[in-house]
């Protein structure tokens, strides 16, 4: 039967940092409400058997150009081999490259990268405070709209993890 729309009856779990202002942690939230989906926060758990997760996603303000240091080595430890991964980041200024520390671990475990959403988030670090911080109010309600689409839509295109109703 067609017509419902997309139940997401897969396991996802999304291992997350977000500590700054807990801009990406707003957008798990979320996504969250959306299906049966496990939130890890990488500074109290180190360590995750993540094997029975169909899909794992990663997700982290951007420190210095990349996801934090705390999700990287949490992928290069708990990762298994050939799953389904996506990611998702709040950063202060767009730029290029984010994602790509992130990239070289999946390829190197030969999973598979499902996609990839980013948006500003409120930054106030270093000297940005003395300007009041520049993002303010990011993530707002479209940025926030834009992670559940993302999701839904990685959900309905990827093979055999979802079932239409
Ligand atoms: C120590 C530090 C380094 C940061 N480095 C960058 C950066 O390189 N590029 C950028 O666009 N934003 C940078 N930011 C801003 C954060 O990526 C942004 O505020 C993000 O939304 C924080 O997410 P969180 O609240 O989920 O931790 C940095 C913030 C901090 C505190």
């Amino acid at each position: 039967m067609e017509g419902k729309g997309v139940e997401v009856l897969m396991k996802v779990a999304i291992a997350y940092y977000s500590q700054h202002h807990g801009n990406t942690k707003k957008l798990l939230d979320a996504i969250k409400e959306l299906g049966d989906i496990t939130l890890i926060n990488v500074v109290k758990c180190k360590e995750a058997d993540l094997t029975n997760y169909d899909i794992i996603g990663f997700a982290s303000g951007i420190y210095f150009g990349k996801f934090s240091k705390a999700v990287l080595d949490f992928a290069r430890k708990n990762l298994p081999q050939e799953k389904a991964v996506f990611l998702i980041y709040t950063y202060g200024i767009n730029s290029k490259g984010y994602t790509k520390a992130m990239e070289q671990i999946i390829a190197a475990k030969s999973c598979q990268l499902l996609g990839t959403y980013g948006c500003r988030g409120f930054d106030t670090f270093g000297p940005l405070k003395l300007i009041g911080g520049i993002a303010k109010g990011h993530p707002d309600k479209d940025d926030v709209e834009g992670a559940r689409e993302f999701f839904r839509r990685m959900i309905a295109e990827s093979p055999s993890t979802f079932t239409k109703l």
